[in-house]
């Protein structure tokens, strides 16, 4: 009977065994297990379409010598997928390439399909048609949604097959996510949001990629899915089995920078600090987020108010340069935990107290290892702690690491690296510009749509454009008052958001604009109406989709009303509910004066009579590639808003209209950090800088457009090179 039993024991050993070779990737509490190795992985987020690719293998040696393991990215569904069952795998969206990139550096990666990725990126990396499925709602036990996900994920899936690049088929990916960020709906949502979980968990595992799954901020991820931490620290974090390893999927290097915002900072040292304190509580597995940030270029930045730039303050800068010290402080932090990683790996730590504020966490192997982490959390004072027998001091809020439990080879706080400034040099003298003045539509033109009432802006657009026209005309009797009191009547627009240009008369009469944290906006001011026919004409504009919410696919945007007319004789007119005429975009889009052929379909103005600092104007000229290797960009310090245009491709959104509210004020690195502490930029605009990824120049005659909302000097438009 024992010897059955033994022998029983016997084959499921072997199984086992021959089950965890075939899946080379596996894990425990401890770490992650790769080819029968232990290892702490070190991972930083690096987004293929928010750079270019031929920015991406110095990105990526940067990031090796950065003394990264692995490369973390999203996967964006509305990058590869624009319109049903039409995928795009090209440029900036050719992922296989970037992966092959990765794995010719010798590095990992950890491949985040979502294929929600939240990530201030438009719709949450969503397809926008995907909104008009029929009966579909997004990240919940929904059928039309479940069978979209399965079929995305069941794509990117066999693409990496087809492409040899999981691991276990000797390619890079070490583990892949399912999902982003669902604990917080599921939690809001119940009973369903649960099942969607349990279906998300399987569908995934039933992909059979031979590595992991991870579900971040999702504590109940069902088994063998693991569940992660993402935040500014995670040192408290504890996965949902004692069987898996504890992850940080995303420890913010800094922040986004959104219109209306200042530029969010995060100090080195107290990043260093939240690693390492991960570190020596158990943690095994953390990736920057970002490690390079990049640029949203086109229209990919997501609602609400996101910037183009997505620098992030990580430690390679939006244009590809080291943003130091934070790059060499976490570089040499870097060394200091593989110095520690035979100890990490083969145990758990054992704490003991220095002070009221102060922690040893020792880490002793059976095989002789010792590494020792000394931990100081009080923010305002320096402490000498004793550590067998030997005297440390230990700054306020940091963290020495000891790689043979003795000797002080680097402290969270004692930056050795000296910093960089960036710098924009203005380059290439005063462009020659043109004009061509866009020209505001009318509700009897051919080409609008008449509708009774007030439409979402979306359902219209489908995105297709940022504008849609909402255009109505307002009959005024000639015995109206107020033609002879001249106390003009007082218009008022409800809308959705996000920005609101109102003509009246052809003549703009104001611009509004919401917030991230309110995206509504009410225009009310008093308008010069005449007797008879009078025509409003209200371009309301879309800043990108949401990203992030329950159901922010529902989420609307426009011109929804009350729209009314107060201070006539009948006293206030609802425009609200009469006819409205749409028209999506301007006329310079469909004409694609942002390409050198659509450009030609039009007069251009120049010299004397180019236009001065008018609303919804084009721009165009020309200019040659500034000498060397720094990285372009152009300052749009004197433009209110709009869109620039390369050679044809979109740089992104400009707005420096939109001024940094908030407060800079002096930062210290020590004390818990937040989004707000530390900042810079405070009372200039947002965004000044745009770059121009040199890849998409030509030595000489690139095209250069600019759409300009606002009314903005094209003479002060300069391009400057990027150094630090
Ligand atoms: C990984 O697993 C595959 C089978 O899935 C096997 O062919 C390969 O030899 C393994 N690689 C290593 C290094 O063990
Ligand atoms: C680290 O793991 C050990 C073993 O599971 C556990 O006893 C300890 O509480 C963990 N420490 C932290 C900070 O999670
Ligand atoms: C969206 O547009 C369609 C027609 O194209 C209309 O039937 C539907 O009611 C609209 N939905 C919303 C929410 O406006």
């Amino acid at each position: 009977m024992l010897r059955i039993k033994n022998l029983l024991l016997i084959i499921v050993l072997v199984s086992f065994v021959s089950c965890t070779v075939r899946a080379n990737v596996s894990y425990d509490g401890r770490s992650f297990i790769i080819n029968g190795q232990r290892k702490i992985l070190i991972s930083g987020s690096i987004h293929y379409p928010r750079s270019t690719p031929e920015m991406w293998p110095d990105l990526i040696q940067k990031a090796k010598d950065g003394g990264l393991d692995v490369i973390q990215t999203y996967v964006f569904w509305n990058v590869h997928e624009p319109s049903p069952g039409n995928y795009n795998f090209e440029g900036r969206g050719d992922i296989v390439k970037f992966l092959k990139l990765v794995k010719a550096a010798g590095l990992y990666v950890h491949l985040r399909i979502g294929p929600y990725i939240c990530a201030e990126w438009n719709f949450g990396g969503f397809p926008v048609w995907l909104k008009y499925v029929p009966g579909i709602e997004f990240r919940t036990d929904n059928g039309p949604f479940k069978a979209a996900m399965q079929g995305f994920v069941t794509k990117i899936v066999n693409l990496m097959k087809s492409e040899n690049l999981f691991e276990p088929q000797g390619g890079p990916i070490i583990m892949s996510q399912i999902e982003n960020e669902y604990g917080p709906v599921e939690w809001e949502i119940g009973a369903p949001g649960k099942a969607y979980t349990k279906w998300a968990a399987q569908m995934a595992v039933a992909q059979t990629t031979g590595v992991p799954w991870v579900m971040c901020k999702q504590q109940d991820a069902p088994d063998p899915t693991i569940d992660a931490c993402n935040g500014f620290y995670c040192e408290g974090y504890v996965p949902n089995k004692p069987y898996k390893p504890k992850m940080f999927t995303e420890i913010w290097t800094g922040w986004y920078t959104q219109y209306g915002g200042p530029t969010p900072i995060r100090p080195a040292e107290d990043l260093a600090f939240a690693v390492a304190r991960f570190i020596h509580n158990n943690g095994s597995f953390f990736n920057y987020y970002m490690y390079h940030g990049g640029t949203n270029f086109g229209r990919s930045a997501s609602g609400l108010f996101v910037a183009t730039s997505y620098d992030y303050d990580a430690p390679i800068d939006e244009y590809g340069l080291l943003n130091e010290p934070k790059y060499g402080h976490l570089r040499d932090l870097h060394k200091a935990i593989k110095q520690c990683e035979p100890a990490l790996v083969s145990t758990y730590p054992t704490v003991i107290w220095l002070g009221k504020n102060q922690e040893a966490h020792v880490f002793k192997s059976k095989s002789g290892a010792c590494a020792a982490f000394l931990s100081n959390y009080d923010p305002t004072y320096q402490v000498r702690v004793s550590f067998q027998n030997l005297p440390y001091d230990l700054p306020p809020w940091s963290i020495s690491i000891l790689p043979d439990c003795k000797t002080v080879v680097y402290n969270t706080a004692k930056v050795n690296t000296p910093s960089t400034q960036a710098k924009m040099t203005p380059v290439g003298g005063q462009l020659s510009w043109q004009s061509y003045i866009d020209e505001t539509p009318s509700a009897d033109d051919r080409d609008t749509l008449a509708m009774n009432g007030l439409w979402e802006q979306i359902n219209v657009t489908r995105d297709s454009s940022d504008y849609l026209w909402y255009l109505t005309d307002v009959n005024i009797a000639s015995n109206e008052g107020f033609l002879k009191s001249g106390q003009y009547p007082l218009l008022t627009v409800m809308s959705a958001g996000h920005a609101l240009h109102v003509f009246v008369n052809g003549q703009l009469s104001g611009t509004v604009y919401g917030s991230l944290d309110n995206p509504r906006l009410t225009y009310s001011s008093n308008v010069k109406l005449w007797a008879g026919v009078n025509k409003i004409a209200l371009l309301s504009v879309a800043v990108g989709l949401a990203n992030v919410g329950v159901h922010f696919e529902t989420w609307n945007a426009g011109v929804l009303g009350p729209v009314t007319l107060k201070g006539l004789n009948e006293g206030t007119r609802d425009l609200t509910k009469q006819t409205w005429s749409y028209k999506v975009g301007l006329k310079g889009e469909s004409r694609g004066l942002n390409t050198i052929t659509g450009s030609a379909s039009v007069e251009w103005a120049q010299g004397s009579l180019l236009a001065k600092k008018q609303p919804l104007t084009w721009y165009k000229t020309t200019f040659s590639t500034p000498q060397g290797n720094d990285p372009i960009a152009i300052d749009m310090g004197s433009m209110g808003k709009g869109e620039v245009w390369v050679n044809g491709q979109s740089i992104g959104r400009h707005w420096p209209a939109y001024i940094a509210k908030g407060s800079c004020s002096k930062c210290n690195y020590a004390g818990t950090y937040s989004e707000t502490k530390c900042q810079s930029n405070c009372g200039q605009p947002s965004q000044r800088w745009y770059h121009i990824p040199r890849s998409w120049l030509n030595p000489s005659g690139n095209f250069l457009v600019v759409l300009e909302e606002g009314g903005g000097d094209v003479n002060g438009i300069s391009l400057v090179r990027r150094t630090r």
